[in-house]
Formats: C-alpha cells, structure tokens, sequence
C-alpha cells in the first residue's frame, strides 16, 4: 500500500509507474488504477498484518545520576524562562475558530463544509497525502508526551507535578493537542481522504511508540525535541505557503497558525538547550553530537497502516518532493550538529570516555568553542 491509499477512491490515482501528480480529485484519468476504501477487516486480519519497522538497540538511564542535580537546579530558570512561552488557554485559539460552526442552522453549517470543500477543490492529491501525514504525525501525541516523561530528572512524578518541568510538559501537551484535532476535522470535513485507513493508522502508530534513541537522557531528549519542533515549524510552514498558493487561504491560515505554536515551542526546548550548553557544555556537546551520529529519527517512523511496511517512508517521500519537508530542511540544522561534532572529534575526542553517550570532548577546543557560538546563533534564530 501506499501513502495513496488514504485518499478516497473516487479522488485519487495512480500509475504503475508510481503517484501520478497531475490529477486533481476532480478529473481522474480512466486509464489508471483507483484505489478504493479498504474493506471492512476483522481483528484477527489486523493482528496477523505484517509488523512495522524493527526497532535498533534500546538504552536506557544513559544519564549518570549526579547530574539529575542540574536540572532540579534549573528550575527557578525554568519557571523564569521556559513557562513563559506557554500561552494562557484563554488567549490560545481553538479549533473551531477555523472550522464550519455546528451550532448554526444545519442548512448554514453545510453551506460552510460545502464552502470548505470548494476552496480545497484545487489542492493536488499529494498535497493532501502530506497533509494526512502531518496529521497522523500530530495526533500520535501521547506517544510524545509519554516520551518525555521517561526522561530522568524533568519527568512529571505525579502527573500533576507543580515542578516547572512537568508543568511545561502537560501545557505544551494540551497546546500541542488542539493541532491533531484541528487537522483531523478539517480533512474529515474535505471528504479527500479516506478517515477510516487514518484513523487505523493513528491506531496503529501510537501502539508502535517510537525510538528516539534518547535513553531516559533530557540532554538527548531536549535536542531531540528542540529538532522536531523545527522541523514541524518547517513542516507546516510549507503546507501553508502550498495551501495558499492552491487557492485555500482558510487552510494556509489554519497551517500557519500550527506552525506559529511549532516556532514558539522550539524556542522553549532550544533555549533549554541553549542553558544546558551554558552550564554543562560538555555534557550538551556530547548529546549533541550522539543524536547526531544517531541520525535524529522522525517521530512518525514508526507510522504503518496493517499493510506497507515502507508508508513512512513513501509519505516522507512524497513531502521531500512537494518540498514540504526535505533533506535540506533536515540539513539545515543537522549540518550545524554535525560540525560540532567533527570539531570535537578533531579537538579532543578521548575514545570512548566516561561520559553517558561514549565519547569526550575538550570544551575549551578553540574550534569547538566557535561551533558552540555557531550552534547557539542557530538556536536562537
Ligand atoms: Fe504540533
Ligand atoms: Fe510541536
């Protein structure tokens, strides 16, 4: 199966030779294939589908448990410098600020969803099949949530913690929240994909999880997320700038909109980053280069619809070419990383050290110390 197949049958087209991008879901060309809604499966015919990607090599509490210190250090900081970056609820927009009003007469709410329908009426298949995928990205939320809870020393203890840490984590969470919802309405209301193959996949997604590669570790996990949060700034960015280009400026508002919040969420986590650089520029550097040497994985890879191993990877493929999200973007801030790290393989890596991700590097190297600035500059860009 392909990232294709979450549009509906009547919508979308495709050839042997792979997508075909010049079809809009108004005039599919009679020669192709059409792809259709998937029958009805039992449980048993999903439990026996084949299994997604396996999972590389899991470590655990890679953080050795002194520095667990700096962080319950950081937390007047925190409170200072990363919970103002949340937004109180009630000047949060919601969802239904960009979506038909069903509290209206129903002839004037199905005025609106026909409304809806005809400004999408010129979006390309393709687009929709990033926009799917950035969804289900959005909507397999708690996998995220759950992810930074296992990191040592800035996990919420209770699940209603008052440390500034978990504080962060369930606001950014519930902002985070209203993005899966706000995409999931709208491409249910657009009636151009198929919800139920979405809906199984979120299913199958946030079952699957995801893999890091952070090991417990908030250095790993806070440039990891730092990362990610650039890249659905990106991400949007591009399906807003699309949308709009296609004729549907409710759409590009409602990506950008999303995109503003991935902007102002990656300037928490790479402030964050940036004090760990401050106060410990080592231990950062040292995650800094093991994430990169790790290749920063997607928080969707796991992403499988029952049946194509490779859906990940055909919707990433599908972005790269609308130039949605592309290995320059990827490039952009992992080439920065990356220098770091040769600079410091170059200027004092001591094989494989006492510190938690495997190596050493000399923070007082000259050219490390640049690199730093460089990485810093990048951060606060
Ligand atoms: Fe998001
Ligand atoms: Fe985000």
């Amino acid at each position: 199966m392909q990232a294709s197949h979450f549009l509906t049958s009547h919508q979308f087209s495709c050839t042997p030779h792979g997508l075909d991008t010049t079809h809009h879901r108004l005039s599919p060309p009679p020669s192709t294939v059409r792809f259709r809604p998937p029958p009805r499966r039992s449980i048993t015919v999903a439990v026996a589908a084949p299994s997604p990607p396996l999972l590389k090599h899991q470590k655990t509490h890679s953080m050795p448990s002194e520095k667990i210190e700096i962080f319950k250090s950081l937390e007047n900081w925190a409170t200072q410098n990363v919970l103002p970056l949340l937004k109180p609820v009630d000047q949060c927009w919601q969802p239904q600020s960009f979506l038909p009003d069903p509290s209206l007469p129903f002839a004037d709410f199905t005025d609106q969803v026909k409304a809806l329908r005809d400004r999408t009426d010129e979006l390309p298949d393709e687009y929709f099949v990033v926009l799917v995928g950035d969804m289900i990205t959005e909507d397999a939320l708690p996998t995220y949530q759950t992810m930074i809870n296992t990191l040592d020393g800035v996990r919420d203890e209770t699940g209603a913690s008052l440390n500034p840490w978990a504080t962060w984590t369930r606001a950014w969470t519930a902002e985070e929240n209203r993005h899966g919802d706000l995409l999931r309405t709208f491409l249910y209301l657009s009636g151009r994909v198929d919800m139920l193959m979405v809906e199984k996949t979120v299913q199958y997604l946030i079952g699957a999880g995801m893999d890091p590669g952070t090991e417990n570790n908030p250095y790993l996990g806070f440039v990891y997320t730092s990362f990610q949060e650039r890249a659905t700034f990106v991400s949007h960015g591009n399906t807003a700038r699309l949308a709009k280009e296609g004729g549907d400026p409710v759409l590009a508002r409602i990506c950008g909109t999303i995109a503003s919040d991935e902007r102002r969420h990656e300037n928490a986590y790479s402030k964050i980053v940036e004090k760990l650089l401050e106060v410990d520029p080592t231990g950062a550097m040292v995650a800094i280069g093991d994430m990169m040497r790790k290749k920063i994985t997607m928080p969707a890879h796991l992403m499988h619809d029952g049946q194509d191993p490779h859906l990940f990877e055909h919707f990433s493929a599908v972005a790269q070419r609308l130039g949605v999200y592309t290995a320059d973007d990827y490039a952009d801030i992992s080439g920065v990383l990356d220098r770091t790290v040769e600079i410091g393989e170059a200027g004092g890596i001591n094989g494989r050290g006492k510190t938690c991700t495997g190596f050493c590097v000399r923070a007082s190297s000259p050219g490390l110390e640049s690199c730093r600035s460089e990485l810093m500059r990048k951060l606060k860009r």
